[in-house]
């Protein structure tokens, strides 16, 4: 059954990603293409383009493959499936203020103390916070409180694989999907869906467009009605990448605010 086997792979070593068909795991070692070699914009997060440096400050890419988002100047919010567990933790690279992950001007900081979403067991509830050493001078990035814009096109964004099987990136990359309601998403997807904790996003038509494998944690967010940056969703899972009719699975931020300011808090926000 899917949900179990997700939960298999998920716990697995990284040598299950060739047959990640389905899959939580996120990206393995950074692979460094080469910047412009390849693919013109237009091709690729999949389906994206590269981001401008400055234009998503509050992004963070961390050491164990996946992306974030400053919750807090020292607080990273993340996926759940992206840590192993709850406690002291300064095995956790984050590196911000850059597009390029090679820029000299990259800042990087090492975790502190991990928080998994209580009760996480591979099924919703995808999140988790990470305490930083020390505060990343960037700006943060306010998460939705209800679900009142839990709609329309969102903007994500990372350094995840830039097509199925794909290598992680060194720029960031940037694309836009719209709102899939919860019924369309469980026709995808049935009971694997945990539709009070999920919100899906992608073309449902046409695919070619989604998050992919070293994108998880990283930040789906639009506009509020104040014209500011408002995160909806965290980069979760997704039968494949960009399918059509398999759209991209994200926690569904509001569902948790109460529970990730409270987590913060704990953490000694
Ligand atoms: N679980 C993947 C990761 O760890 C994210 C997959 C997102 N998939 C998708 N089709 N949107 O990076």
């Amino acid at each position: 059954m899917r949900s179990s086997l997700k939960h298999l792979k998920r716990t697995t070593a990284a040598g299950a990603v060739a047959l990640a068909a389905f899959s939580l795991l996120p990206g393995t070692a950074f692979a460094s293409p080469a910047p412009d070699s390849s693919g013109s914009v237009g091709t690729k997060v999949v389906g994206g383009t590269k981001a401008d440096q400055g234009e998503f400050p509050f992004m963070v890419r961390l050491s164990m493959g996946c992306g974030g988002a400053l919750y807090a100047k020292d607080i990273v919010l993340t996926a759940a499936h992206c840590v192993d567990g709850s406690g002291p933790n300064t095995d956790i690279t984050a590196t911000a203020g850059v597009v390029d992950l090679e820029d000299s001007a990259a800042v990087t900081v090492k975790s502190k103390e991990v928080l998994q979403a209580p009760g996480y067991n591979g099924k919703g509830k995808d999140w988790a916070l990470i305490k930083l050493e020390k505060p990343i001078d960037q700006p943060t990035l306010k998460i939705a409180q209800d679900d009142k814009l839990n709609n329309g096109d969102f903007t994500i964004a990372g350094w995840g694989a830039d097509k199925e099987g794909g290598d992680q990136q060194r720029y960031l990359l940037k694309a836009t999907v719209p709102f899939v309601d919860d019924a369309t998403c469980e026709k995808a997807y049935g009971d694997d869906l945990t539709p009070g904790d999920e919100i899906c996003a992608g073309k449902l038509d046409t695919g070619g467009v989604d998050t992919c494998q070293g994108d998880s944690g990283g930040p789906m967010f639009r506009k509020d009605d104040a014209g500011e940056w408002l995160q909806v969703g965290i980069v979760s899972w997704g039968e494949g990448c960009a399918r059509p009719g398999k759209p991209g699975v994200y926690s569904e931020v509001s569902t948790f605010a109460a529970d990730i300011q409270k987590a913060a808090g704990e953490l000694g926000a």
